[in-house]
């Protein structure tokens, strides 16, 4: 029945340590990060004060079995991996086990879960990665945790937690880039009782332009490229319509990343069309076999290592060359065209 074990010490050595919680969008990213490798297709976000009063993430995945809800929170204990190797052919956001670990030392956490087999859930609180109480619950098949106070024990970390506002935009976007990559399934965020946004399952371009109120259909052109086991999809901004700052939010096999070659693959796409101070939005998922890739280099696994990198960067830098291509044939010039796009 349960399905959380603890990694022998041979493998948890192998896995990048750090620190997993620097601050709200950090529990954030991790919760909802376990309600997608719970196969949820309801998310629900809520802040209170920015998430540094609360931050609740509730899902109607699998749920854990009582034993589970139990052990989840002890150190690299995980259903994700059992072997080292498994990290190379990975399927799941988690594997380290330390997610709800970290979290739970540094706040007071509630757990509330259950599985379709029991008739009861668990609810149980830890404060500072301590139990508190543990009781059976009615409550529908999924997961419910709330993090309060976070770093209440910690007064050297809390005193770095940004001001609302900014913990608040950050857990935004965080909770925005998890929508783009999984447009089939439903994600509600609200701030302090007010619901920012509700999204029903939808397609890509439609979720792209509930985020991006600025951008329309005819702002966005598709991508799809295919080369070597390798497949990129997504939406770029066409010329003449333009972000004032950085604006790619790039996937790879749906997690999100962030990647200096990549960026690099897109603006050079871009050089000819880009004026300063232009920047275009590109909402991007790379597939790639796991096994050229490393996600474990980082331990907020942020980062991503490709094992060719020349042959990622071309491949990138060559389908966005051609949707800009295909886009500009049959038009009498760059020129007209902005003026088009932009009137
Ligand atoms: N929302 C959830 N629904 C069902 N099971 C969950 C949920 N959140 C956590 N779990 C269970 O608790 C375990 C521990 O979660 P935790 O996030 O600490 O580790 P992980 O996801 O396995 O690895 P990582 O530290 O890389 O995130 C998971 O492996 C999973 O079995
Ligand atoms: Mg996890």
């Amino acid at each position: 029945m349960s399905k959380i074990h603890r990694l022998p010490d041979h493998v948890v050595s192998r896995i990048a340590a750090g620190e997993v919680v620097v601050g709200v969008f950090s529990v954030v990213k991790e919760l909802i990060e376990n309600s997608l490798d719970a196969g949820a297709t309801k998310i629900i976000v809520e802040l209170t004060n920015g998430g540094k009063s609360e931050i609740r993430v509730s899902d109607n995945g699998e749920g854990m079995s009582e034993d589970d809800a139990r052990v989840c929170f002890e150190p690299h204990s995980t259903s994700k991996i059992s072997s080292f190797e498994d990290i190379y052919s990975i399927g799941t956001f988690g594997f380290r086990g330390e997610a709800l670990h970290s979290i739970s030392r540094v706040s007071k956490m509630k757990i509330s879960s259950k599985i379709a087999d029991e008739a009861l859930g668990t609810e149980l609180e830890v404060v500072a990665g301590r139990v508190v109480y543990k009781r059976s619950v009615q409550m529908e098949r999924g997961t419910s945790i709330s993090v309060r106070d976070i770093f209440f024990n910690v007064p050297a970390r809390r005193k770095f937690l940004k001001s609302t506002s900014i913990e608040s935009r950050m857990a935004t976007e965080i909770f925005e880039r998890f929508a783009l990559s999984h447009p089939n399934i439903s994600f509600l965020l609200q701030r302090d009782q007010s619901v920012v946004h509700n999204f029903a399952p939808s397609s890509l371009l439609d979720r792209i332009i509930s985020i991006y109120s600025d951008f329309s259909r005819e702002h966005l052109k598709s991508v799809e490229g295919e080369f070597k086991r390798m497949h990129l999809s997504g939406y770029i901004s066409l010329p003449g319509r333009w972000r004032r700052r950085r604006s790619l939010v790039l996937f790879v096999n749906n997690r999100y990343v962030t990647n200096q070659l990549l960026a690099k693959a897109l603006y050079v796409a871009y050089s000819e069309f880009l004026h300063k101070g232009e920047h275009p939005l590109a909402v991007l998922n790379l597939a790639i076999p796991t096994e050229e890739i490393d996600v474990n280099i980082h331990p907020q696994k942020l980062e991503v290592k490709f094992s060719n990198e020349e042959k990622v960067f071309s491949f990138v830098r060559d389908s966005i060359k051609r949707a800009l291509k295909t886009t500009f044939a049959g038009r009498l010039s760059l020129r007209s065209y902005r003026s088009d796009v932009s009137g």
